[in-house]
């Protein structure tokens, strides 16, 4: 056994897990090659960060004397350099789901050197569950403290710890020290959820109820280890909101007021689903300078944003399954924890994301994206239509069951070489039939009630930069007279080779290979 700090150890207060406490080097041996591991982590929090450095170490050393070892990783989302990124520079695995940003990562699945399988983020339990994706071999969590009587305090995100603990057949728990000891009771567990026949109504009906307990239940049996760590999530800063962020976060304000006119949402609004990124995070910024009070949300991820809309007051309670804050916003939370602690509920991501509780509490959802075509079809994945950026994440958990769903981006990529509106997506993620509202800095499109060729004008003249402006009309225009069948006007051979132009510009990113 290794020596550990004392403020490390008196996090694991069970007698049995203390006598399982190990270095990190020792629990990484416990994993084989071939093992297809679940950890913890979501956008850059709660992901265990000595294991897994290990873990690359040891393959790298494998695989230099000439082994095949590899693993796959399952996790709650995207998590930090010391997980997603040693490992894919140990050209460490196989199988990676769900969502990732980590740019070696990236970089490896865009080069074919590694399987990535981009999946709803609300799906991956129940497909472990329901034994869809194989057997679960390891779960590798960080947590906050384990308590006398063994349950255990989750850390600053829940993802699918519940799922990977009770169907992996080994356990390792990472205590980190650094996470705050103050997050135990921000978090909500829910163990009710059976399968399909047997599947009840999840008993939640507003976006701050509590319908479990705030501690992970692990079986001792199956604990093979028990690291100690203090460090840090990956914490990354936000751009403070630019021009064109601003622009759209005003758009969406605008639109939001008009819907509150019209008698189509309360003054309150319903429960804000915001997603990643800086422009997400400007709209949330954008929200605190609005007229609405007595906000709620439901979503994925609490960014900074929502960290300034509950300390104004305007936030009444937030709902999510993580934390991605910047350093800023971190030390925030910690410093007031008292203000945040009991407006803030962490849950697994199938609950956060589950279309049930999209669709009754009626979240407005709002999203990034890549690029939307003129008939309302969003990429939100796909660079060229067959480079990977990150993953769909929970965006159509969102999308397809919310309120309304609300895409938006800057109308040009690339500084102005591409336009995010194009006449046909090189990659679909989300249908026409899931989109409601598209915003850019240019405009707001409301799509709603209108057929597509509607659509078309109003994205065209609404959306699109004016520099891609004629070119798209004259596209649309074209098709209408050409087009085989006239409802939703295109020329494949045309509206596939747009792309192309940015190709000409000789800008293809790292890695991506043209496929036209
Ligand atoms: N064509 C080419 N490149 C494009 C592009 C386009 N149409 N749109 C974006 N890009 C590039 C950007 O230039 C940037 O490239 P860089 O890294 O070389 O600078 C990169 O893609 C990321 O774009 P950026 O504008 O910085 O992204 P963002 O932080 O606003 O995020 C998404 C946008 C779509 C990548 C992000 O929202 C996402 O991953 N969404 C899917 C998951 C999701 O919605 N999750 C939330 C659910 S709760």
């Amino acid at each position: 056994m290794t020596t550990v700090n004392s403020a490390s150890s008196a996090r694991v207060l069970n007698s049995v897990l203390a006598q399982r406490i190990m270095s990190a080097q020792e629990a990484a041996a416990l994993i084989h090659s071939g093992d297809q591991i679940g950890m913890s982590g979501f956008t850059g929090s709660g992901y265990p960060k000595a294991v897994p450095i290990e873990l690359a170490r040891r393959i790298a050393n494998e695989n230099l004397c000439g082994q095949k070892f590899q693993v796959s990783v399952f996790t709650g989302a995207s998590t930090g350099p010391e997980l997603d990124g040693a490992l894919a520079m140990a050209g460490g695995i196989h199988l990676r789901l769900p969502y990732q940003s980590d740019p070696e990562t990236r970089k490896r699945i865009n080069a074919g050197e590694m399987e990535y399988m981009d999946i709803h983020l609300s799906h991956v339990a129940q497909f472990v569950d329901y034994g869809f994706l194989g057997k679960m071999d390891v779960a590798l969590i960080e947590a906050t403290a384990v308590l006398e009587d063994g349950r255990v305090v989750p850390s600053s995100s829940i993802g699918n710890n519940k799922t990977w603990i009770e169907r992996a057949e080994r356990i390792i728990l990472e205590v980190n020290s650094s996470q705050p000891e103050a997050l135990e009771g921000m978090h909500d567990i829910y163990y009710g959820l059976q399968a399909p026949p047997n599947r009840q109504p999840i008993p939640l009906v507003h976006p701050d109820q509590r319908i479990g307990t705030p501690y992970l239940t692990v079986p001792a049996e199956k604990v093979a280890a028990v690291v100690l760590t203090n460090s840090c999530d990956r914490n990354s800063p936000f751009k403070p909101p630019d021009e064109n962020s601003r622009r759209i976060a005003g758009h969406i304000l605008e639109f939001l007021m008009w819907e509150v006119r019209k008698g189509r949402m309360p003054a309150s609004l319903l429960p804000l689903q915001s997603g990643v990124g800086n422009i997400a995070n400007a709209v949330l910024v954008g929200l605190e300078e609005g007229p609405f009070e007595g906000l709620t949300s439901y979503t994925e991820v609490i960014q900074d944003g929502m960290i300034r809309l509950l300390k104004s007051g305007k936030l009444l309670s937030a709902s999510a399954t993580a934390f991605s804050l910047s350093p800023e916003g971190q030390a925030e939370v910690n410093a007031e924890m008292a203000l945040y602690h009991s407006r803030i509920v962490l849950r697994p991501q199938e609950i956060s994301n589950h279309p049930e509780i999209i669709r009754r509490l009626g979240v407005i959802a709002m999203n990034g994206m890549i690029e939307a075509d003129i008939y309302g079809n969003v990429n939100s994945t796909h660079v060229m239509g067959s480079y990977i950026q990150n993953g769909i994440g929970g965006s159509g958990d969102f999308a397809r069951n919310g309120y309304l769903s609300i895409f938006m981006t800057p109308s040009t990529a690339q500084h102005g070489n591409i336009s995010t509106i194009v006449p046909m997506v090189s990659h679909v993620d989300h249908t026409e039939h899931d989109v409601q509202v598209i915003v850019t800095e240019q405009g707001l499109a409301d799509l709603r009630g209108l057929s597509p060729r509607q659509r078309a004008k109003l994205i065209i003249e609404n959306c699109s930069c004016p520099d891609y402006k004629s070119a798209l009309l004259e596209y649309f225009t074209r098709a209408e007279r050409l087009s085989y069948g006239k409802h939703t006007p295109h020329l494949l051979s045309e509206s596939l080779g747009w792309h192309n132009r940015y190709l000409r510009t000789g800008q293809m990113r790292p890695g991506a290979q043209g496929d036209e």
